[in-house]
């Protein structure tokens, strides 16, 4: 059986059972559509623009929704127990470890909020996830971008050079892999600046794309924790996971450190529904692997198109892909709308450049359809 077939047939299979067994809820719950796999919009639209999990939630996380819309009158303290509990378990920490957030974003405020100060520099690479610099404008940071490499990696002398150079305090954000490019930094050398960097130094490390690295030369920063305070991991359910709509996100950090961030938490932000299916989601042993074989079937359905276009791009250990164009973004952007396909945004000073995310392969046969047609018109 090729993936597609094994990907669908191990969906389905899983969801007959559980709709099988539950009578008429079952089957109002089939009629409105809660069980079916992957979603394009009502008006037909393919998402293929925000890093999205095109599989949607496991079916266990669906059925725990399910099941704990009851509860939704609660405040989720009762029901975040078992999941930071659960969560220590698959991570391999203590639940003094564990900061939640309404998604990972909000503890990358957290902790831009929590280690501000008048004389503190901000560094980052360019491009780069956009939240954390936003987060820092209300505060004092210096913020300084450093551009990635010509490989496309996190320019570590520049960004330590800046970061230490002047003394003070820093936060320094490694999105890695890096949004918007896909691309990773070697941890082996992030670790060696970690190794001997001042306390004053604080790393950021975001790891919202962990779960679907196959490059020996990455691995977490999660080894840190314990002997590093200055060092936070930032990982979400909203990949691997399909909870993005759920908003459920997590830091990971020493626990004076996740005391320090706990601070700037927004009181009850994990709610009864996340709790459940983040709870399912943990528990659903083949989840991962079922998230990284329907990426690698879209992976391979972009880079067989861009191939054949002759268009560049950059080697992705993500769900997402950065790809040349040739011709105006803004007028591509618009075109792919157009065809029905939202791609994703500019990302300066990427401007030759958009950001695919990998959807389904009949998404994906969409796109490349799309993009074949725009081809016979000259526009890219
Ligand atoms: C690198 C990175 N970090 C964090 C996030 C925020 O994700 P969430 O708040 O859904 O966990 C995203 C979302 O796309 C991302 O790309």
């Amino acid at each position: 059986m090729d993936r597609r077939g094994f990907v669908s047939s191990g969906m389905v299979a899983g969801l007959a059972g559980l709709t099988g067994s539950s009578g008429a809820v079952a089957s109002l719950l089939e009629r409105s559509g809660v069980w079916r796999i992957g979603k394009t919009l009502a008006d037909g639209t393919v998402r293929l623009s925000s890093n999205e999990n095109p599989l949607g939630l496991a079916h266990g996380a669906r059925q725990a929704v399910v099941e704990h819309l009851v509860d939704a009158n609660r405040y989720p303290g009762d029901w975040r127990r078992p999941l930071v509990e659960a969560l220590a378990g698959h991570v391999g920490v203590d639940v003094d470890n564990l900061v939640m957030g309404a998604g990972s974003t909000e503890v990358l405020q957290m902790a831009v909020q929590a280690f501000s100060g008048p004389r503190a520099t901000m560094v980052i690479a360019e491009p780069t996830f956009e939240d954390v610099p936003r987060y820092q404008r209300p505060f004092a940071y210096d913020l300084v971008s450093v551009p990635l490499t010509s490989g496309m990696a996190h320019d570590i002398g520049r960004m330590r050079e800046v970061a230490e150079s002047a003394g003070r305090p820093a936060v320094v954000y490694f999105c890695n892999p890096n949004n918007p490019t896909g691309t990773v930094t070697p941890s082996a050398d992030i670790d060696a600046w970690i190794a001997d960097a001042p306390e004053t130094t604080c790393f950021l490390m975001d790891e919202a794309y962990y779960e679907y690295v196959d490059d020996p030369s990455y691995w977490s920063a999660l080894k840190w924790i314990e002997s590093k305070p200055n060092v936070i991991v930032v990982r979400t359910f909203s990949k691997i996971f399909g909870m993005a709509g759920m908003r459920l996100g997590y830091g990971i950090a020493h626990p004076a450190t996740a005391r320090r961030l706990s601070d700037f938490i927004s009181a009850n932000n994990t709610n009864v529904l996340a709790c459940a299916a983040g709870v399912a989601s943990l528990q659903d042993d083949a989840l991962v692997a079922r998230s990284v074989s329907v990426n690698t079937e879209a992976k391979e359905i972009a880079q067989q198109t861009l191939d054949g276009l002759g268009l560049e791009y950059l080697p992705t250990q993500t769900n997402f892909m950065m790809h040349r164009i040739h011709g105006d973004l803004g007028n591509y952007i618009e075109r792919m709308r157009q065809s029905g396909i939202r791609v994703g945004r500019p990302f300066p000073p990427m401007l030759a450049w958009n950001r695919v995310s990998f959807g389904l392969p009949e998404e994906m046969d969409r796109w490349a359809e799309a993009l074949r047609s725009m081809r016979t018109m000259g526009m890219i």
